[in-house]
């Protein structure tokens, strides 16, 4: 019996010559629509003018706060991921979501975590309503409420007939009105790097009225829409779009009710979570500073499109430099907290004397005291 492999050492040279030429030809073809199919509908587009702008400078600053010896831990190992803080003064309790579902509990003059609520999921933004309860904005499916008791309800997850897929901020006013933003409608949170880097607005500011189940859409086409803060006066609210490094007033009531104006501009850093701390003061978290590096990647969509594609096969590095910015009512950059090394700070808040530092990925809260450690001129 002719054994297969006979017949192919006997080809010849011109069979083998168009074998080795069709082999060049497809070879190329085939990577090109390997890189076409990850790329998906991933279509990046330049930014607006203006997007890299320098940073405007904080009065005070502290470049060694985090990471030194001037902060501690808190539940280093216990708290995986805790995105977003909330205070609960009546009780004591500051509240924070978890990568693993879970929303813990604890009170800063005591020791101890408590496994408070599981939400599943990636909850993302935590707000204390006036009611006692917990809303939570969770990445996957939308804008939860947590009762007293721990039970969870859905309260929204879609407006306009689009739904959300990256709910990310929430606040809530002293009239129970839940304000929120959804990242992306296109990307989740697995690719929220994609949102990021494909510059096209898919994020919107919404409301939840509790006492009718309403859901309005306030603002559209934002640019990575992240964190949300009602004002003290609780006539209008601040929030954030990450990749502009900018956070912007709305109008919630009052003649200007909802036109939405400049706040602050050209932060140092991409800002994420945006807290009130009641005394005058927003403190912001910025998930990483401003590099010529990220500038230069969010400069050119070319970029964006190679660098979408190396992102599939290694983990790009997160901006350098995080921290927390204050800024007063007026939209002033006071003071700026950071440390070079650390990457991905999503939330400042301040209680007392000191301010605790939220993270998407550290294992951990970190704490500063602001009296011992002032940031400087
Ligand atoms: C709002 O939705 C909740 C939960 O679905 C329901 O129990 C409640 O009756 C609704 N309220 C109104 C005013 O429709």
């Amino acid at each position: 019996m002719a054994k297969p492999n006979q017949s192919a050492g006997r080809r010849s040279p011109r069979v083998r010559l168009a074998l080795r030429l069709l082999l060049l030809i497809l070879t190329p073809l085939l990577v090109a629509f390997l890189l076409a199919a990850q790329l998906g509908d991933f279509d990046p587009v330049p930014f607006p003018a203006g997007f890299d702008s320098p940073e405007i400078a904080a009065v005070y600053k502290n470049h060694r706060a985090v990471l030194g010896k001037e902060s501690e831990r808190l539940g280093d190992g216990l708290l995986p991921g805790p995105e977003d803080l909330a205070y609960d003064a009546k009780e004591g309790f500051i509240y924070t979501g978890c990568n693993d579902g879970w929303i813990r509990r604890f009170r800063p003059a005591e020791k101890g975590f408590q496994d408070w609520a599981y939400v599943g999921g990636r909850p993302l933004g935590v707000a204390l309503s006036p009611d006692g309860s917990i809303v939570v904005a969770e990445a996957y499916k939308g804008l939860l409420k947590v009762n007293e008791d721990g039970k969870v309800n859905l309260l929204t997850d879609e407006a306009e007939g689009l739904k959300f897929k990256l709910t990310d901020g929430v606040d809530v006013s002293s009239d129970g009105l839940i304000y929120f933003t959804d990242a992306s409608h296109k990307y989740d949170i697995e690719d929220h790097v994609l949102e990021f880097l494909e510059g096209r607005p898919n994020g919107r500011l919404i409301s939840f009225d509790p006492s009718n189940n309403q859901t309005t859409v306030l603002a559209r086409d934002l640019y990575f829409a992240n964190g949300v803060a009602v004002s003290p006066d609780q006539l209008s609210l601040i929030f954030c779009e990450s990749s502009l490094r900018r956070c912007s007033r709305y109008f919630i009531k009052g003649e200007k009710k909802g036109e939405i104006d400049k706040f602050v501009e050209n932060l140092p850093g991409y800002p994420d979570n945006i807290k009130y701390d009641g005394e005058g003061q927003y403190w912001i978290g910025l998930s990483g500073g401003r590099s010529k590096l990220w500038d230069l990647i969010l400069k050119y969509p070319l970029l964006r499109k190679f660098l979408m594609i190396l992102s599939k096969l290694v983990s790009l590095p997160p901006p350098k430099e995080g921290g927390v910015v204050s800024v007063n009512l007026e939209g002033r950059l006071k003071a700026l907290y950071s440390d070079r090394d650390l990457p991905s700070v999503t939330c400042g808040l301040k209680v007392g004397k000191h301010l605790y530092l939220g993270s998407i990925s550290k294992g951990y809260i970190l704490r500063i005291d602001l009296l011992k450690f002032e940031a400087d001129k």
